[in-house]
Order: C-alpha cells, then sequence, then structure tokens
C-alpha cells in the first residue's frame, strides 16, 4: 500500500525510516517531511489544516493509511475527516485527542475511572486559581489547560511562583486554551514513559523510555521538548508494566470506549514512579520526540502492520510486537539558543561518517541552503542514536558519532543516560 505520514521532525523521520523497511509499504510520502526523510519518501507540501485537500491526496495516491505524527492535527480532528472519508488513519479522533488537548478532560477521566494521578483542581478564574492555590501546600504544580507545546507546565517552588505562573494563564500567555488553568498536587519520583497502542479495545504495549527534559547538564535549565532519550527504561519492571497496564491503561481505553469516544492510536503515559505506586502525569495522543525514535531502533516488527491494525481494529489477531533487549539512545543536538530563539541556518556536516560509526541519524529540524547543503531550521536539528547491550556503551556509540558531527552553531548535553550509567556502573 501507499503511505502519508504526516509532520517533518525527528519523530517522524525515525516513523519514515521504519515504515520505509515494511513489507506493506509501497510507495511512501510524507508532508512536509525533511531532508532525513525524504532520503525514502516522497516529500510534498500539503496543508494539514486543509482536510479537503489531504483527502483529495489520499484519493488520487490511493492512500491505504495516513500516519499522523504530531498532536495538533490530531486535535484539530483531522482523523475524524479522513475515517468518514473512508481512509484508514493511525491517530484518535478529536474527542479521543482530548487525553493531550486538555488536562481538565483527562484529570475528570482519571478521577471517574479511578486511575492514579496527582490531586487536582480546575480554575476557569484567576480568582479561583489562587483559591485553589491554598488547598495545596508547596511545591504545586499550575498548568495551562490547552496545549500548550510543553510550555504551559509550572512546577512553583513558592506560593510567589505560583502565583506568577497563575497570573500568566489568565493574562492569555497560552492563547484562549491558557484561560483555563488546572492546580496540583506535587508528586514526588522518578519519571517514566510507557507506550501503548490500543485500536479502542485491544491494548498492546510497545516500550517504554526515560528523557531528558532539561536543556542543561545534570537536568537543570529551562524544560524543552527533550533533550536526549534512551529505551527500554530499566526502571520500568515487568511488574510495573503490568500495573501500568492494569491500572492505567486499561481503565482509559475502557472509559474512553465507554464515553463514546474510542482512542486509537498510540497512548503515551508521563509517569511519575512515586513511593503509592506508578501515577499518571499526562497522556499524549502521539509517539513521543525523541522517545519515538529509540522505540524504532529497537523495534524488530513490521512498524506499518502494527499502525494499520490499529486503524483497522484487529490489533488483537497481531502476535506481540518484537523489541530488541538491547538499549537504544539518542542524543539531540539543538542549534545555539534553544530552547528560546535557536540560531537558524547553521551548516552541518559529517553525517555519513557518524552513521558509518554505527550510529542513525535522525532529522529533526534541517533543511536544504540554496546550494544543497545540510542547514539547521529548528530548535532540535539532529537527534544521534545508537544501539548496544548495555546503555554504557550506548552512550559511549551515540556519542562517537555525535563527535564525527561538525555543527558548530549547535550544542547537545553530553550527560543523556546518566542515571541508567550511574545505576549500571553500581551494579556491576
Ligand atoms: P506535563 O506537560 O504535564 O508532562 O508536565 C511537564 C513536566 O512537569 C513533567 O514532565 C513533570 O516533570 C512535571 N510535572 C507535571 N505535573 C507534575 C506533578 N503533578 N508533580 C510533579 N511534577 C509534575
Ligand atoms: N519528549 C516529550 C514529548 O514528546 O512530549
Amino acid at each position: 500500500m501507499n503511505i502519508l505520514l504526516l509532520g517533518s521532525g525527528g519523530r517522524e523521520h525515525a516513523l519514515a525510516w521504519k515504515l520505509a523497511q515494511s513489507a506493506q509499504c509501497e510507495k511512501l510520502f510524507a508532508a512536509p517531511g525533511n531532508p532525513g526523510i525524504a532520503q525514502y519518501a516522497e516529500c510534498l507540501a500539503l496543508d494539514a489544516t486543509d482536510h479537503q485537500a489531504v483527502i483529495a491526496f489520499c484519493n488520487d495516491e490511493r492512500i491505504g493509511l495516513v500516519v499522523v505524527g504530531p498532536e495538533a492535527p490530531l486535535v484539530d480532528g483531522l482523523a475524524d475527516s479522513l475515517r468518514g472519508a473512508g481512509v484508514p488513519v493511525f491517530g484518535p479522533s478529536k474527542a479521543a485527542a482530548q487525553l493531550e488537548g486538555s488536562k481538565s478532560f483527562t484529570k475528570e477521566m482519571c478521577l471517574r475511572a479511578g486511575i492514579p494521578t496527582a490531586g487536582y483542581r480546575r480554575a476557569d478564574s484567576e480568582a479561583e486559581a489562587m483559591a485553589a492555590l491554598d488547598a495545596f501546600g508547596l511545591p504545586v504544580v499550575v498548568k495551562a489547560d490547552g496545549l500548550a507545546a510543553g510550555k504551559g507546565v509550572t512546577v512553583a517552588m513558592t506560593r510567589e511562583e505560583a502565583e506568577e505562573a497563575v497570573r500568566d494563564i489568565f493574562a492569555g500567555r497560552f492563547g484562549s486554551d491558557g484561560a483555563q488553568a488546572v492546580i496540583e498536587e506535587f508528586m514526588e519520583g522518578e519519571e517514566a514513559s510507557y507506550f501503548a497502542l490500543t485500536d479502542g479495545s485491544t491494548i498492546v504495549p510497545f516500550g517504554t523510555a526515560q528523557d531528558h527534559k532539561r536543556v542543561g547538564e545534570g537536568d537543570t535549565g529551562p524544560n524543552t521538548g527533550g533533550m536526549g532519550a534512551y529505551s527500554p527504561a530499566p526502571i520500568m519492571t515487568p511488574m510495573l508494566r503490568a500495573e501500568v497496564v492494569s491500572k492505567i491503561f486499561a481503565p482509559t481505553v475502557k472509559a474512553m470506549a465507554d464515553a463514546g469516544m474510542p482512542y486509537s492510536g498510540v497512548l503515551y503515559a508521563g509517569l511519575m514512579l512515586t513511593r503509592e505506586g506508578p501515577k499518571l502525569i499526562e497522556y499524549n495522543c502521539r509517539f513521543g520526540d525523541p522517545e519515538c525514535q529509540v522505540l524504532m531502533m529497537r523495534l524488530e516488527s513490521d512498524l506499518a502492520e502494527f499502525l494499520l491494525a490499529c486503524a483497522q481494529n484487529r490489533l488483537a489477531a497481531l502476535e506481540p510486537p518484537r523489541f530488541s533487549d538491547d538499549t537504544a539512545m539518542t542524543v539531540v543536538m539543538a542549534a545555539n539558543g534553544y530552547p528560546g530563539t535557536p540560531e537558524k541556518g547553521g551548516a552541518i556536516h559529517g553525517i555519513e561518517q557518524a552513521e558509518a560509526s554505527g550510529a542513525q541519524v535522525f532529522h529533526a529540524g534541517t533543511a536544504r541552503g540554496t546550494d544543497g547543503t545540510l542547514v539547521a531550521s529548528g530548535g532540535r536539528v539532529l537527534n544521534v542514536t545508537a544501539m548496544a547491550e548495555t546503555v554504557s556503551e550506548a552512550q559511549k556509540k551515540a556519542y562517537k558519532a555525535v563527535d564525527l558531527i561538525d555543527f558548530p552553531s549547535g550544542f547537545c548535553r553530553r550527560d543523556i543516560g546518566w542515571r541508567e550509567v550511574e545505576r549500571e556502573n553500581a551494579g556491576g
């Protein structure tokens, strides 16, 4: 079949890389794609907000599966439009994508379904939010309700910080979506991610990962979309994984189906491993970026087969997916200035040498300059990804490849995976 992949980041490059290896994939299209994706796909300009244009393209090119990478088109209802037109699509409906698009929606569902998560109050005005702060001690977590590109969350250590975050939200800093706030109890523990595919009834666990959200080494400085990740996350033991499936994924899938908005696609659970057990921090309705890159490195099964089965409600008929037991690690090379205003246009060389050393380099924010050279065009620019038997070896291999890349206007963290490397060293 022909497949259309929507998106342009490192996550989409990893998906394209894997989809192109599928026996099911005849021709891969990507919109808009990027220079990395262009190695295996025909990249084209297609406005994902113009649903009729996407449908027309799918009809013209006999697209048998649309894979939606990022959350925005899903929250915007693109999957509904495609399903309505009879085009199989991997990704949830607009109603189901509220699991990512609205924090209060998810919180209410957790409450109804008894899913472990932080205690919360929803506030529709500044005064309500300020009053809600009284209900919690410190630290306290203040969140804008809608999609805020990961920037709408403040973990406030002081009352002043919390009040400032509340004022920011109601001053419209996160758009009209931010005119509601969720005030949450602070959960203490280590964070990990767990992914599951679901077609609305069957749940297929699809790997664990941990990422590094802060820009600076030692997990310091401002939050980013993620500066690196590894999979699997050994802290997610088989027992913990089983607990997350039974206490978090299963009741979610049931609650969504019961509410008449069955969830189809990938459920990305951000978890806090607290002393009382795993608790849900948040859901995303898409693969993580850069977590997807490490999952795809480890995936041995045919990705297209799973995504199509998901789209066609027949996950139950598939054998469980196979993943390598090795560790995959990805290091994000970002443009100077990120996560503020990243420097654009910086030249990049050496990707071939890095790949020859055994790594896989996914393009996240690259473009071709007028003379055809590769340049930086975004905040996160490259995801240098390697796989090895241990976390320490994967880390060495990834940084060896990083050092072969010549990207003078970029930077990366040198300590991706530090927690796991420390644990490995302590254990052996
Ligand atoms: P979110 O966008 O909801 O994933 O939040 C971003 C980050 O804020 C998470 O990855 C956590 O590090 C932190 N965070 C969010 N909610 C809580 C909470 N209730 N307790 C502690 N940390 C949180
Ligand atoms: N790496 C975090 C995310 O994709 O949301």
